[in-house]
């Protein structure tokens, strides 16, 4: 008999054409967010799944999945699935991690770049039939060229945003929680300082780490008060690494000049504070979105599903306890 899978969110034909080769394919293309409760009626009898972060895969979810043995996420970052739930279920779990750093990346300096010279306000202004007339002192912005980039982490997102920097002439000032290899600081060139360091001396700070009970907040209002009035806070990387009410107060008080986010805490809401601020541009989790990339991260997670149901061993497994 043929194994059954279940798409959560919608995907491209092809993709569901690929997985009709192998499974037997139900998939919610009307893209409506599923409930807990939906999601177990409908994945009660499947032995495998495409998912997205918008849906929780915990142990209230797996205790109503006998059948299930495979979670393919359709993202790199897997902070909505619970890996010990997935082993004690012996559920394995997959991410896309790779194909998405350079057009995430790009994204992380489209907002470094529209934060900077203040370019959603300036459009704004334009779109409103406000402009007049010319003004030296119209709109002034950051420079980004020469100016000091500090990266939290550099990881493979965080090492093609460094790269990036070069052309800007940036110095690259970067922290995590391990150093890097002599080989990545030197193609990155990137130095690495102390949390606090690159707190205080960044002109650009861009985040680059996971979610997790760790970096829950890890930025929040102390190290947001180590940054320069004159300095902007980027992120694309996860909503709750910041902690996003410190962030509106720092913005509000005029403490930081701007702030360009892609992710926010309990997205798709956003803190209200951030819609009334006008030193702040505002993306929907979109960092990876480009046609090709998106395809690919759903290729990859359907050819995840497809090895850990034949094979059970999928490329990019998260959890070997959960073979
Ligand atoms: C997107 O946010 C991802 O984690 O791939």
């Amino acid at each position: 008999m043929r194994k059954k899978i279940f798409v959560t969110r919608e995907v491209f034909g092809e993709v569901l054409d690929f997985l009709a080769l192998h499974f037997e394919v139900a998939a919610n293309q009307e893209d409506k967010v599923l409930t807990t409760e939906e999601l177990a009626r409908v994945l009660a009898d499947k032995d495998g799944a495409l998912t997205t972060l918008t849906e929780r895969i915990d142990e209230n979810l797996l205790s109503r999945c006998p059948q299930l043995k495979a979670v393919c996420n359709i993202a790199v970052g897997y902070n909505n699935i619970d890996l010990t739930a997935c082993n004690a279920h012996g559920v394995m779990a997959t991410n896309t991690p790779g194909v998405l750093d350079d057009t995430t990346a790009d994204f992380a300096w489209a907002l470094i770049l529209a934060t900077a010279r203040r370019l959603n306000e300036a459009e704004a202004y334009i779109r409103e039939g406000r402009w007049d007339k010319w003004k030296l002192k119209q709109f002034l912005g950051l420079d980004v060229h020469h100016a000091t980039l500090g990266i939290i982490g550099l990881g493979r997102i965080g090492q093609v945003v460094a790269r990036r920097a070069t052309g800007f002439e940036m110095e690259v000032l970067y922290h995590d929680v391990r150093r890097a290899s002599a080989e990545i600081e030197s193609a990155c060139r990137a130095r690495y300082v102390t949390k606090d360091d690159l707190f205080r001396r960044a002109d650009i700070v861009t985040i680059h780490i996971p979610y997790s009970r760790e970096t829950h907040h890890s930025i929040g209002a102390a190290e947001i008060a180590l940054m320069k009035p004159s300095a902007i806070l980027i992120h694309a990387a996860r909503g709750g690494v910041i902690d996003d009410a410190a962030l509106v107060e720092a913005l509000r008080k005029g403490t930081l000049a701007g702030a360009g986010l892609d992710v926010f805490e309990g997205e798709p809401a956003i803190h209200p504070g951030f819609r009334e601020l006008k030193n702040v541009v505002l993306s929907p989790h979109i960092a990876s979105s480009s046609e090709r990339t998106r395809f690919k991260m759903a290729m990859m997670a359907a050819e995840n599903c497809v090895a850990a149901l034949t094979t059970g061993n999928p490329p990019n497994l998260l959890n070997p306890a959960g073979k």
